[in-house]
């Protein structure tokens, strides 16, 4: 079995020799590199330097475009252990020595859940038009079944009011990482029981919010809780076990599937999946690398996609994981036909390309951000909105993250200057235009994040936000992105 090697990268893989091979002028690798592969990204459409470069402006987006900005519950919330909260396998990760940065956890983080009223009150001054956020199952289901609790629901009540008080549409993603760690103990993700019990959540947060939210997303990066969370083990979980990722991949896509048959069945508003999609190049011009992107992008990209898209999971994935394999061998007759329930949209988030090398490894082309498995490469963006109008047709689309680190520092004179932010941010969203203008239908764009946050195993050293926040005193300032979006979103347009 090939197993995607992204985040194991040292920053010493990023070395001056990818650097050489482009000879230093942007695209010119890529151009080269792009849409040998089937299924990969296709060569015609890319071929130019300047198209990294910064728009002279001019470009609107179509009328009413979501501008908005993303955040989720672990990462902001914090008062971990307040009205009725149970634990998720984010506190039991985070609280395990050596498993985060500085051993950070998501007790306090931005304590959101106490200012939720002041972040809403950011977000109309930032004038944004669509908030993405998740609910967090322990507080809803504190022993991952059972009776809700009132008090959990309340909250996500009065954000969601708050909200449609402020003109701001929500976006809901159910699950974005934080399991109750009972139904962790239950076997997690391994478990077929746990999509059930997805489902049994969904439904009660749909009676409860169904009313106010227009558009749920079910599962957040199925991918990542499967690489990070069991390939490599630095995420919650924390497992390495390749045969049981797999399964997990298939039991995450069912309970997806389920939570879409209970939102058809309770309630109302559009759903779709959050998938991180990446667009895998061939390293060279090789047959060899042709292939092996082929099957990267198989991992990568179609195993979520086919399956919620076209009913089936990609022959060549499945092929490799082997008849035998836990995934395989824990298809069910009709769960295809349960995962490939009709979605009304697809949300997608876009940080980096992946380049594959001959024998199946990866390489890097681009400089990182601070998040050493980032390549900065905004024509990725373009690549895989158009990839999925073209293989999947013209379902609406929504990229609900999208953002890179910065070093950021709050200056004596109370402003943050991060400038890289706004470039990053100019980049990619010329490359969506590109792609509306394209014929993409894409409505909304998400900023990952409003606010910095606790970033997983990396804790609070990564700043993701377009809002710095001063962790001591919890205290909120503008970065120079944010007036910059700010003005984005006035227009329209950049
Ligand atoms: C995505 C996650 C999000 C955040 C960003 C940086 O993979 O969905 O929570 O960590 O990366």
């Amino acid at each position: 079995m090939s197993i995607p090697t992204r985040r194991l990268l040292g920053r010493a893989a990023l070395s001056a020799t990818a650097a050489a091979r482009t000879g230093g002028r942007p695209g010119a690798a890529t151009a080269a590199a792009a849409g040998t592969a089937d299924g990969c990204e296709d060569p015609a459409e890319d071929t130019d330097a300047e198209t990294t470069a910064a728009p002279a402006g001019g470009l609107r987006f179509p009328l009413g475009f979501g501008w908005g900005a993303a955040t989720s519950a672990y990462q902001i919330e914090g008062a971990a252990k307040e009205d009725g909260r149970g634990e998720s396998v984010w506190d039991t990760f985070s609280r395990t020595p050596g498993r985060t940065r500085n051993g950070d956890t998501g007790d306090v983080a931005a304590d959101h859940y106490h200012r939720y009223a002041e972040d809403l009150d950011l977000m109309r001054d930032l004038g944004l038009r669509s908030y993405r956020f998740s609910i967090s199952w322990p507080r809803i289901l504190p022993d991952g079944a059972g009776a809700p609790n009132q008090r959990g629901l309340d909250f996500y009540r009065r954000l969601v009011d708050g909200l449609h008080e402020r003109g701001i549409a929500p976006m809901a993603t159910l699950f974005h990482w934080d399991l109750p760690q009972a139904l962790q103990d239950a076997g997690g993700w391994e478990s077929r029981d746990v999509a059930h019990r997805f489902a049994d959540y969904a439904e009660i947060v749909f009676r409860a919010l169904g009313d106010r939210v227009p558009t749920w997303l079910t599962i957040n990066e199925p991918k990542t809780v499967v690489q990070n969370g069991y390939l490599w083990g630095h995420h919650a979980p924390g497992r390495q076990d390749p045969a049981a990722a797999y399964l997990v991949a298939h039991h995450l896509q069912l309970a997806h599937g389920l939570a879409v048959g209970a939102l058809r069945a309770t309630g109302a508003g559009r759903i779709g999946p959050a998938l991180n999609l990446h667009p895998c190049y061939p390293a060279d011009d090789s047959a060899e690398a042709a292939r092996a992107a082929r099957l990267y992008d198989g991992y990568e990209n179609r195993l979520y996609l086919d399956s919620v898209l076209k009913g089936s999971y990609p022959q060549d994935v499945l092929a490799d994981l082997g008849a035998d394999s836990r995934m395989v061998r824990g298809i069910r007759d009709g769960d295809l036909a349960t995962i490939s329930a009709p979605v009304d949209l697809l949300a997608v988030q876009y940080y980096t390309p992946i380049y594959v090398t001959a024998d199946g490894g990866t390489t890097r082309r681009w400089p990182t951000s601070e998040a050493d498995w980032q390549q900065i490469y905004p024509d990725g963006m373009y690549d895989i909105l158009t990839r999925v109008t073209r293989d999947y047709g013209p379902i609406p689309l929504t990229v609900t993250e999208n953002g890179l680190p910065t070093p950021d520092t709050l200056a004596a004179d109370g402003t943050v200057d991060d400038t890289g932010r706004i470039s990053f941010l100019r980049d990619h969203l010329a490359a969506a235009h590109r792609a509306v203008t394209a014929g993409v239908p894409l409505e909304s764009f998400h900023v990952w994040s409003l606010l910095d946050n606790f970033e997983w195993a990396e804790g609070y050293d990564q700043r993701w936000g377009l809002v710095y926040v001063d962790y001591p005193t919890q205290r909120r300032v503008l970065k120079r992105s944010a007036h910059w979006y700010r003005t984005v979103i006035a227009d329209n347009g950049l």
